[in-house]
């Protein structure tokens, strides 16, 4: 029987991977591709969602994990380090103690979801909770790294931006062509910057027709890229992606002007609608921050953006059961109650509304 062999074994061509190189990986990639009727109805192009929720770790960090860390212990490197909202830690945790190395992850205390802080203890990682924000802990990881024996794996390291570029790879080879438009969240711009590449090799491959326009969407309320200057305090509820200063900054603006792309800015009540269209009409359940591309397809389809019959691609970034809590709240922001009924076949009849059959 055929497995799937993680993104180095499936696209080991495609990647700086030698013999020399300890493939490091639990399967990661190959995440479906869905169609997403209900958000084709609403807009009139053919959407799909890239579900990368499905990863081991529960987001698209595993990717770029893989590759990183196999690039780490190549070079001999006995323990790894990383600033994090979350994903990146829980992953980082889980690749470093599979490869048999330590991971120390800093994430902003009382900031990350409980799902990721879960991960990364339970992995057995070196969590410090750092009294200031994500940004503060990206300096002093990049200051560590630059000064003591710990090999950084944030996405300012190229290998995690190598292996992130494989979710693209995989897109074309669904659709037998790229998108004409693929709609991203965007934290530090890694992942924007990691498709773009993706998608520009595809072409010059001469595997697809095209390069899709490429749209990023932040948090209102932590969207420098939009806003073009650094956010001191960044806010939102989406917190994998509160960043103020994102270390793809520069790159992310070069992919933009080469795919004729954007950059918008979505507020905290549309990521949260859009997460609860994703969950109830689309049948996939995602962490807030990745609804904020959803949300932007909705908000470009209204502005008329996205041309009837366009390809769209949005990806969603990571898994809700990371942070579920937002589906426990109703639109008008109360407390959803489950009903409670005795172990009584006639009344739960009776509360499902139903009538016997004959
Ligand atoms: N979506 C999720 C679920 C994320 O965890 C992140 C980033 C992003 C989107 C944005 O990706 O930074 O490449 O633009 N999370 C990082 C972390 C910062 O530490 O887990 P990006």
């Amino acid at each position: 029987a055929h497995q799937w062999r993680g993104v180095l074994r499936e696209y080991a061509d495609r990647l700086d991977v030698t013999d020399a190189t300890p493939i490091i990986t639990l399967g990661e990639g190959g995440t479906p591709l869905i169609p997403a009727p209900a958000l084709s109805a609403r807009t009139g192009a053919r959407v799909w969602v890239k579900f990368e929720g499905m990863n081991p770790t529960g987001s698209f960090k595993d990717r770029g994990m893989t590759m990183a860390v196999s690039k780490a212990v190549e070079h001999g490197a006995k323990a790894i380090i990383c600033a994090s909202t979350g994903n990146t830690s829980a992953s980082a945790a889980a690749y470093a103690t599979h490869a048999g190395i330590t991971a120390a992850v800093l994430v902003p205390e009382g900031k990350i979801a409980m799902g990721k802080l879960a991960q990364a203890i339970a992995h057995g990682a070196e969590l410090l909770q750092v009294r200031g924000n994500f940004d503060d802990c990206l300096d002093i990881a990049r200051d560590l790294a630059a000064n003591y024996p710990v090999h950084l794996v944030n996405s300012v390291n190229n290998d995690r931006i190598e292996g992130q570029k494989t979710a693209a790879f995989e897109v074309v080879e669904v659709l037998g062509d790229a998108p004409d438009f693929h709609l991203i969240p965007v934290g530090n711009a890694g992942n924007y910057t990691a498709y773009t590449r993706g998608y520009k090799e595809e072409a010059e491959r001469g595997v697809t027709t095209k390069r899709p326009r490429m749209f990023g969407f932040q948090a209102e309320g932590s969207a420098p890229i939009v806003r073009g200057e650094i956010v001191r305090d960044p806010e939102t509820i989406a917190s994998a992606i509160r960043i103020g200063n994102p270390a793809s900054w520069e790159l992310a603006l070069t992919a933009r002007d080469e795919t004729d792309g954007y950059f918008g800015a979505i507020s905290d009540a549309k990521i949260l609608e859009a997460h609860r269209i994703l969950s109830s009409e689309v049948g996939v359940f995602v962490e807030p921050a990745s609804a904020a591309s959803v949300a932007g397809l909705l908000e470009r389809a209204e502005a008329g953006v996205i041309p009837a019959g366009s390809t769209v691609v949005l990806t969603v970034t990571g898994h809700g059961l990371k942070d579920p809590q937002w589906a426990l709240q109703a639109a008008d922001g109360s407390e959803v109650r489950p009903t409670s009924v005795a172990v009584d076949v006639d009344e739960i009849a009776g509360v499902l509304n139903l009538a016997p059959s004959g």
